[in-house]
C-alpha cells in the first residue's frame, strides 16, 4: 500500500524534521473489518507488540478487538486503551512468575504455555487460569519465521495440558504461529491437524479443549503482491472443516503486520552518497534510518520494503542501502542490491512504504544518540 493522501498531506504540510513513522488509522479500521469478514467467526486479539500506539489500541478497542499482549507493560497499555481484562491474552510463551501474578491481580485469565514449567508458574500465580498451549510449526512459508523459540511438539503438547488439568486449570485449548508475513495460505493445515489431534487425544481422557488460537502471520503487502485477507479465510476456514468436521472449536486471530503493517509510512532522507574505490560499480546509499531506528526487520534482509522518492522516473541503479549509525552491522541492503534512482542525491526524501509494524518498538533505544523513531498516528 502506497502513502495514502492523508499521509502525503500530513509530511507536506506539518514537514516534521527527521525520520518518522506517519500511520493512518483509516487503513487500520479497514484491515480490522476485512479480518472480520474473512473470518466472522474468529475472534481477533491484535498482536500489540506489532505497534502499540495508544490511538491504535484506541481505535480496535471501540472497534471490538480483543488483545494478544506479550508483557506486562502491554497488558496495561491494551486497558488504558478500553479493553476489558477478559478481552486480553497473554500471549506470551516465557514469563516471570511475578508478571503471571500481575497480569491475574489486573484481571486477566489466559494464558499461553509451551511447558509444564510454565503452567506450574501460572497455577501457583494465576490459580483458576485458562491456559493454551502453543505447539511448534516449521515456519515454512514465512518470510519472518518464529520457529523452533516457540511451543513444543504435539504428544508434549498433551501431557502439558493434563498437567494443567490436575493442578486445577482450565486446559482450554492449543495455540500455533504460522510464521510471520505467511505468504502460503494453507500453511496453517498441518497446524490445524497438529491441534485436533491433541483435542482428540485429551477428550479421550476426559479433557474437553475448546479453543484453537491461529496466531498471526497474514502479511502486508512490502514488494509483491500478497494473498487476500479473503482468501487467508477461504483457506484457513477448509482446514478447519478438514480437521474438525462439523466441530469447528471457538477460534482465535492474532494479527500484527496484517493490522498495521500498511498503514505507516517512513519519511527519512538520504544522508550521504559515497563509493569504496574509483572503480566501484556500486553505489553506497546512507539513509538517517537503519536497522537500529527501526528497520530491524531487515537483518538478513528477510523484509525488503518498497521505497520511494521523487526522482523515481530517472534511471534506477542497484546499490547498498544502509542505516547513519557508526555500526557495520548498520546495513539493509547489500547481498541484494536495492535499485534506486542514479540521481538520488544527499538531503533527498525517501518514503520507506509498509512501515507500520515493527518498526516504532524495535527502536526505542537511542542507539548512537539517534533519537528513537518519532511517529505520528492521524
Ligand atoms: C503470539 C503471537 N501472536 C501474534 C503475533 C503477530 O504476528 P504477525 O505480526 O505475523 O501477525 C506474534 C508475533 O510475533 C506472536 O508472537
Amino acid at each position: 500500500m502506497a502513502a495514502t493522501q492523508r499521509i502525503i498531506d500530513f509530511l507536506a504540510t506539518r514537514r516534521p524534521e527527521g525520520p518518522c513513522l506517519v500511520l493512518d488509522l483509516d487503513i487500520v479500521a479497514d484491515n480490522f473489518r476485512a479480518f472480520r469478514r474473512a473470518l466472522p467467526d474468529s475472534a481477533i486479539f491484535y498482536a500489540v507488540k506489532a505497534n502499540p500506539a495508544p490511538e491504535i489500541l484506541r481505535l480496535l478497542a471501540t472497534m471490538g478487538s480483543n488483545f494478544d499482549c506479550a508483557s506486562v507493560a502491554e497488558i496495561e497499555m491494551a486497558l488504558d486503551a478500553g479493553a476489558t481484562p477478559a478481552r486480553i491474552s497473554f500471549g506470551n510463551t516465557i514469563k516471570k512468575e511475578r508478571d503471571v501474578a500481575r497480569a491475574h491481580a489486573l484481571g486477566v485469565s489466559l494464558f499461553a504455555v509451551d511447558c509444564e514449567e510454565e503452567v506450574e508458574k501460572v497455577a501457583r500465580a494465576a490459580p483458576g487460569a485458562r491456559v493454551f498451549c502453543r505447539v511448534l510449526t516449521d515456519g515454512e512459508g514465512a518470510e519472518w519465521p518464529l520457529s523452533r523459540k516457540f511451543g513444543c511438539v504435539p504428544a508434549m503438547a498433551i501431557d502439558v495440558l493434563a498437567h494443567a488439568h490436575d493442578l486445577g486449570l482450565t486446559a482450554t485449548g492449543v495455540s500455533f504461529h504460522v510464521g510471520s508475513q505467511q505468504i502460503n495460505t494453507e500453511a496453517w493445515d498441518s497446524a490445524l491437524s497438529d491441534a485436533a489431534f491433541v483435542f482428540n487425544t485429551l477428550a479421550e481422557r476426559g479433557i474437553v479443549l475448546t479453543l484453537v488460537n491461529m496466531g498471526g502471520g497474514f502479511p502486508t503487502r512490502y514488494l509483491k503482491d500478497v494473498p487476500s485477507a479473503e482468501a487467508y479465510g477461504r483457506s484457513i476456514f477448509a482446514a478447519l472443516k478438514r480437521h474438525f468436521g462439523n466441530r469447528i472449536p471457538e477460534t482465535i486471530i492474532e494479527p500484527g503486520r496484517g493490522m498495521v503493517g500498511d498503514a505507516g509510512v517512513i519519511k527519512a532522507e538520504v544522508v550521504l552518497v559515497s563509493k569504496k574505490s574509483a572503480e566501484d560499480d556500486k553505489r553506497w546509499v546512507f539513509l538517517d534510518i537503519g536497522k537500529f531506528g527501526g528497520l530491524a526487520e531487515t537483518m538478513d534482509e528477510a523484509i525488503r520494503y518498497p521505497i520511494v522518492t521523487k526522482r523515481d522516473g530517472d534511471r534506477m541503479e542497484p546499490c547498498v542501502l544502509a542505516g547513519p549509525t557508526c555500526d557495520s552491522a548498520d546495513v539493509l541492503y547489500e547481498k541484494k542490491p536495492y535499485p534506486l534512482p542514479i540521481s538520488l542525491t544527499v538531503g533527498d526524501e525517501v518514503l520507506i512504504e509498509g512501515t507500520g509494524a515493527y518498526t516504532t518498538t524495535y527502536s526505542a533505544v537511542a542507539f548512537n544518540g539517534f533519537e528513537p523513531l518519532r511517529s505520528y498516528v492521524i
